[in-house]
């Protein structure tokens, strides 16, 4: 089986069956994982470029690491030393790396749609890693990977988005996915970090009190406060935020049932996350960081096309 799609530039572009096959196929790279050598030649012979105009910690070790574990060479970009700062164009940059034979680009920016822009002028196969506010297709699949390997499936599972919505593409791939596979969605935050026009355009409910959308749900996936992309004050402090919308043990162990606590990193501790909420048997946040490896090495191997090789 292939991906309808020839790059993954956001889990809107993609079907059920795409998501369905990255999954299962990202299941099958774990027991790849857990083996002595944790190595299969899958990607001999094809390099791949890493570009990081953003900062990162989990995405581009997650990227670099599945990369090395399918045995494809790879070059890492960032912008921080390169000739960016002399002025140079996205696409310049780019024509300038595939011209030293790239097969794929694997590319976080901080514009939403700088990757759809390339994938528009280059012949390489482009993986989103993070467009602005857009989408972090590959953080949507892990977690989606994380909440199957906890509950058992997707569909009629109920998830809480809680936190920063409106800066978050985390939160948008998320919204795509969990709407194509099945599962119920909540989301829950200030009205001033909700978009307006959410509940419409993804059909889901919008809840503003943190309790009740914790009472309803199975899992809860807890987004950062997103400090960088904010241009004006959408909340009092982050000692309110936390007070209203912060996740304490306290909150947890009042619930009626143990729900399942997700974070796609950076953790703000004490703002959106107590750490021993973090830290706690309920939480799944390192399992999402360990599934993301999986994920991006089914991303990467689906869209090499060397499936037939
Ligand atoms: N979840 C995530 O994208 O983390 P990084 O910014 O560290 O890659």
């Amino acid at each position: 089986m292939t991906l309808s799609t020839r790059h993954l530039l956001g889990i809107k572009d993609l079907t059920a069956q795409d998501i369905s096959l990255i999954l299962q196929t990202a299941q099958e790279f774990k027991e790849v994982l857990q083996r002595p050598i944790k190595k299969v030649p899958s990607l001999r012979d094809v390099t791949i470029v890493n570009l990081f105009f953003e900062n990162s910690t989990r995405t581009r070790i997650s990227f670099e690491l599945a990369e090395k574990r399918l045995s494809a060479d790879t070059v890492n970009f960032t912008a921080s030393g390169s000739s960016v700062s002399k002025g140079e164009t996205l696409l310049d940059t780019v024509n300038n790396i595939l011209s030293m034979k790239v097969d794929m680009v694997v590319m976080r920016h901080s514009a939403s749609g700088a990757p759809h822009f390339l994938a528009k002028h280059i012949p390489a196969a482009i993986i989103n890693a993070g467009d602005g506010i857009n989408e972090h297709p590959t953080q949507a699949l892990l977690d989606a990977l994380s909440i199957k390997e906890k509950h058992g499936t997707l569909e009629g599972v109920k998830v809480a988005i809680i936190g920063d919505i409106m800066h978050s593409r985390v939160a948008q791939s998320n919204l795509y996915l969990l709407n194509k596979m099945g599962a119920e969605v909540v989301v829950c935050g200030p009205p001033t970090l909700i978009p307006k026009h959410l509940s419409e355009a993804f059909g889901v409910r919008v809840e503003y009190n943190l309790r009740k959308a914790l009472e309803w749900c199975d899992v809860a996936n807890v987004l950062r406060i997103q400090l960088e992309r904010q241009n004006e004050v959408l909340f009092s402090s982050l000692r309110e935020y936390n007070l209203a919308y912060g996740i304490s043990r306290r909150l947890l162990d009042s619930l009626p049932k143990p729900i399942t606590i997700m974070h796609p990193g950076p953790i703000n501790r004490g703002v959106e996350l107590d750490s021993d909420v973090a830290n706690s048997d309920q939480s799944i946040i390192l399992q999402q960081v360990e599934n993301g490896v999986a994920v991006r090495m089914a991303a990467l191997y689906l869209l090499s096309n060397r499936q037939n090789a």
